[in-house]
């Protein structure tokens, strides 16, 4: 008997090899989420349609030197604004559990308040979520990706101490309207992009730049506004509609540049002030991780800058937001090798007060986005770094994960090989590494306005020829391939 379990227990090794190495997706719990996801501004249309309000990107696209690498704009984008209805049926298709997407603030509120409430946008959505659930799929729907009423951004956008009370009304709304449907709520999408691109660098809209301050004053703005949607859903929606309210950051891993003690520190301080910035406030005690305290303080001192630039929170305002979050959304694509270096003396700004420095192994290969590299085992180490840090409670859901090529090919290899790693990776830190991960979400659905690089990045499973004026979709091969991942592993789990 003891040789027969010897034998066995070789045979479990061999095949836990044969399973790791030929790539595994599943089976994940028959609960598990497999979604695909847009949003908006990158897919809808209609800037101007039916009573929409300008937003702060419908704005930015038509200012001249705006930087947009094709001159482009998401005026029509996919034009699914019209098009939802083949959208559903693209949706149906993959076989997907949830379909997540956004609401365009400016289409229900034109001028951002609740002054004007404009139904042709109502409808829209009411049309689009009964659509969904008539297909059996659930909405998951995103409450803010990036497109702020122009209306809004003009008193300052985020950087107005107004702006959690403007968030509260636009929420409100949205849960009081939408709510006995929609039972998955993101409040925030990627709010670290808001903060650093759109007040920071000013490469997104509203192409603010203050690196100095403005872009930890807009942090601690978005912060609060989550936690007051929050705390609104609980106190006046979750007993009778019975969802979940979480909030979805995105963080590019950060590897050790190398063995040495500094740079493993680099590394980890590199992800608190990308990840932490919002996660440890909401997830871990209502405050920002010490280590960026330490850091910001350190930097202003040695610049001889005597106001306090990390805005602090009260201990009433910790106690709201701590723990204000149903689950955990990570949008994951990258990893960057980091190493520690002293930028104290530089220039005032978030990026150097984290004394790092980062870039990318050249055997990684590169997607058609200067930012994306091919790196799957980074999924699984993210996912482990917020099980350490975040807690291991509440479920994670990988609300973004995809690949970018230019060519928008549909015969897509490389997306399939991408797609096929990656989860087998999730799968990895869900089975062996036992990450509450309870969720996956492709992104994109189709190929979108990529923000500033517009039309040249394609993340799409299906392809649209954005020369059609009617913006024909047809699937790619990874189309047909995430489908049959999730027929194997949910259907049949
Ligand atoms: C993050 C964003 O949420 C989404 O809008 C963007 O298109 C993708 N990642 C790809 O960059």
């Amino acid at each position: 008997p003891n040789g027969s379990m010897a034998q066995l227990a070789v045979l479990i090794v061999v095949l836990t090899i044969v399973a790791q190495t030929n790539g595994q997706t599943g089976p994940f719990p028959p609960d598990f989420i497999w979604a695909v996801a847009t949003s908006a501004y990158q897919v809808e249309g209609g800037w101007n349609a039916s009573g929409k309000g300008v937003s702060n990107w419908d704005a930015f696209v038509h200012q001249p030197n705006n930087g947009i690498r094709d001159h482009s704009t998401g005026d029509v984008a996919c034009d699914s604004y019209h098009k939802w209805q083949t959208d559903l049926e693209l949706i149906r298709n993959l076989s997907v559990t949830h379909y997540r997407f956004s609401f365009a603030w400016t289409r229900l509120f034109p001028d951002g308040t609740n002054k004007t409430i404009n139904q042709d946008g109502v409808d829209y959505y009411n049309n689009l979520i009964n659509g969904l659930l008539a297909i059996n799929v659930t909405p998951m729907v995103t409450l803010f990706h990036w497109d702020t009423p122009q209306a809004l951004e003009d008193l300052g956008g985020w950087e107005s101490p107004d702006s959690p009370q403007w968030f509260y009304d636009y929420v409100n709304f949205c849960f009081k309207t939408f709510g006995d449907r929609v039972k998955m709520w993101i409040t925030f999408n990627e709010p670290w992009v808001t903060s650093w691109l759109g007040y920071g660098t000013g490469g997104n809209a509203p192409g603010k730049k203050d690196v100095c301050t403005g872009v930890y004053n807009v942090t601690h703005n978005i912060i609060k506004s989550h936690a007051r949607a929050y705390r609104l859903y609980d106190q006046q929606y979750r007993s009778t509609q019975n969802g979940k309210v979480g909030i979805t950051f995105n963080c590019d891993f950060k590897m050790a540049g190398s063995n040495s003690t500094a740079d493993i520190a680099a590394a980890d301080r590199g992800v608190q002030f990308q990840l932490g910035w919002f996660a440890h406030a909401i997830f871990v005690n209502g405050d920002y991780p010490q280590v960026m305290k330490d850091q910001i303080a350190n930097h202003s001192k040695i610049l001889g800058i005597n106001t306090a630039r990390l805005p602090v929170f009260t201990d009433e305002e910790k106690n709201f937001i701590n723990g204000s979050s149903d689950f955990f959304g990570i949008n994951a694509y990258t990893t960057q090798l980091t190493f520690a270096q002293d930028k104290s003396s530089l220039e005032c700004s978030y990026d150097n007060d984290q004394d790092i420095f980062t870039n990318y192994s050249a055997s990684w290969n590169s997607s058609g986005s200067d930012w994306l590299k091919y790196t799957p085992f980074g999924i699984r180490n993210l996912l482990n770094f917020i099980k350490n840090n975040f807690g291991n409670t509440k479920p994670i859901i990988i609300t973004e994960n995809g690949w970018s090529d230019r060519s928008g090919t549909l015969d897509d290899s490389e997306r399939i090989q991408f797609y096929k790693d990656y989860i087998t990776n999730v799968y990895l830190a869900y089975s062996q590494d036992g990450v509450n991960v309870r969720g996956y979400t492709s992104w994109a659905l189709m190929d979108n306005f990529e923000w500033a690089s517009g039309y040249t990045e394609k993340f799409g499973l299906h392809y649209v020829n954005f020369s059609d004026p009617s913006r024909p979709r047809i699937p790619k091969q990874s189309a047909f391939y995430y489908r049959d991942i999730i027929l194997n592993n949910t259907k049949n789990a």
